[in-house]
């Protein structure tokens, strides 16, 4: 009988690159995938630290563990409980100390260790220190059913935001090489894979290597993009996420010239005061931010922009607040997250006494989401009677619907057969209904 194991990943879509890894390396090992934690052989947790709430699910999730394990040993069997991610980097020891059941913790450039450990008796519990290898050498060839796919090619980061553990939790800052990420992609196309999104904490300061007739350079992201838009049937490409001091006129240029990138940007601001953005240690300024907006709408007129907030940072006044509602008067978003400001263990922010009261924070995380809201709605509504060009991935949840992907990322759902999937087509959009659109072949 084949083993069993579950994995749940919280966080980015990094994580869920590393969870996909930790499949490709249990496959060999005979492990089936269940979607029942209570009756596998092996359960992951791919965990985020990025606010307190993501952290503290996973506390719940091993409670719950426990009991699937007691469950299991009552009739001689085992449940493996193994914690990977960015807790399992940062509180490793916890992890281990706060429930004795868990076998392993593994953090996020460790992970690849997962198939020695479970083969071997008597492992030591704890991988969380930063390795010398790469994980990525150590990566089966990935198999996928999949039209869009991410593609890790930056870890880490050295930017060190006062608000941010994603310095401690991945690393310093390296990127993948060329050769590696391209080799790494024609796989994925030979497959159907069609588009591609490269991932990292801090795509736009990608330099990495590539080697060509024994010659050697650096490549940054532009390069990069040119080097996969070469590659057969990869026919969209994106990246996640940006960092405003990094958008180089290169990368802009990028933009203008190579019809395979996507006229679209998640570029996080956090905040529209100076001030704070001073705080926060961003590196740049409200009217920085709105140039590049402004620059790159000006060489694609068709382009679109999402950002990320933090409301209540310490110290953050109504004065701040309202210099970040004004933001957004200024860009029109095409969508965007906001978050309630979390102080995080070993960050120089969480040090900060002047703490915005949690009612103040609520107030303002509300007014914030419904202009995003609004904003995120007249984008959307813009396209009513109007073409965008989407990228088909699956069915829908009515017979004969199937959904894909605009430029935007906006879902879109029309009637059709089977043959659509995996193409690029033309739709003239009839509705929008919540965030979702409708239209027509
Ligand atoms: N590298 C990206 C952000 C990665 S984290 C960047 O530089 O923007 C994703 C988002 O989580 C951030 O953009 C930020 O809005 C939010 N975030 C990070 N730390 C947070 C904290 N301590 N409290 C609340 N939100 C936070
Ligand atoms: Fe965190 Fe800042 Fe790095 Fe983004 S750039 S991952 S917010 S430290
Ligand atoms: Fe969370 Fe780590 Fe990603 S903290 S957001 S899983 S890099």
């Amino acid at each position: 009988m084949s083993m069993l194991y579950h994995i749940k990943t919280y966080g980015c879509q990094m994580n869920h690159y590393d969870s996909e890894r930790i499949e490709d390396l249990l496959a060999p090992l005979g492990y089936k995938k269940s979607d029942r934690p209570e009756d596998s052989d092996l359960v992951i947790l791919n965990t985020c630290h990025i606010r307190e709430k993501a952290s503290e699910k996973m506390y719940s999730d091993l409670g719950r563990l426990s009991k699937y394990k007691e469950n299991k040993i009552k009739i001689g069997s085992d449940l493996k409980i193994v914690v990977t991610g960015c807790v399992a980097q940062a509180e490793g020891e916890q992890i281990i100390k706060r429930n004795r059941d868990v076998d392993f913790v593994l953090g996020p450039q460790s992970y690849h260790k997962i198939t020695e450990l479970l083969n071997k008796k008597n492992q030591e519990k704890l991988h969380n220190f930063f390795p010398k290898e790469s994980k990525f050498d150590y990566f089966p060839k990935t198999e996928t059913k999949n039209i869009s796919a991410f593609v890790t090619i930056q870890e880490g980061c050295d930017k060190f935001c006062s608000f941010c553990v994603v310095p401690y939790t991945r690393g310093p800052e390296f990127s993948r090489t060329v050769n590696e990420i391209v080799y790494e992609i024609k796989h994925l196309s030979n497959q159907g894979v069609r588009e591609v999104t490269l991932l990292g904490q801090n795509v736009s300061d990608y330099k990495g290597m590539y080697q060509k007739d024994g010659k050697l350079e650096k490549l940054d992201l532009s390069k990069l993009i040119d080097k996969i838009s070469d590659i057969d049937g990869i026919n969209r490409i994106r990246y996640i996420t940006s960092h405003p001091s990094d958008i180089s006129s290169k990368l802009i240029h990028e933009h203008k010239t190579n019809m395979k990138l996507m006229p679209y940007l998640h570029l996080p601001i956090q905040s529209g005061s100076d001030r704070i953005l001073k705080k926060m240690n961003r590196g740049y300024t409200q009217k920085n931010y709105v140039d590049i907006v402004t620059k790159i709408k000006e060489v694609r007129k068709d382009f679109a922009v999402t950002s990320d907030f933090i409301v209540g940072f310490p110290g953050e006044t109504d004065d701040d607040f309202l210099q970040t509602l004004n933001l957004t008067d200024k860009v029109d978003f095409a969508a965007s997250y906001s978050f309630k400001y979390s102080p995080r263990p070993g960050t120089p922010s969480s040090l900060l006494k002047d703490e915005v009261p949690e009612s103040v924070s609520n107030k303002r995380l509300q007014i914030l989401q419904k202009k995003l809201d609004e904003s995120q709605k007249k984008f959307n509504n813009s396209f009513v009677g109007k073409k965008l060009s989407v990228l088909f991935e699956k069915r829908g949840k009515k017979s004969n619907q199937f959904v894909g992907r605009s430029q935007y990322l906006q879902p879109v759902h029309v009637n059709s057969d089977e043959s659509i999937i995996g193409k690029i087509l033309d739709i003239k959009i009839n509705k929008v209904e919540a965030f979702s659109l409708h239209g027509e072949i």
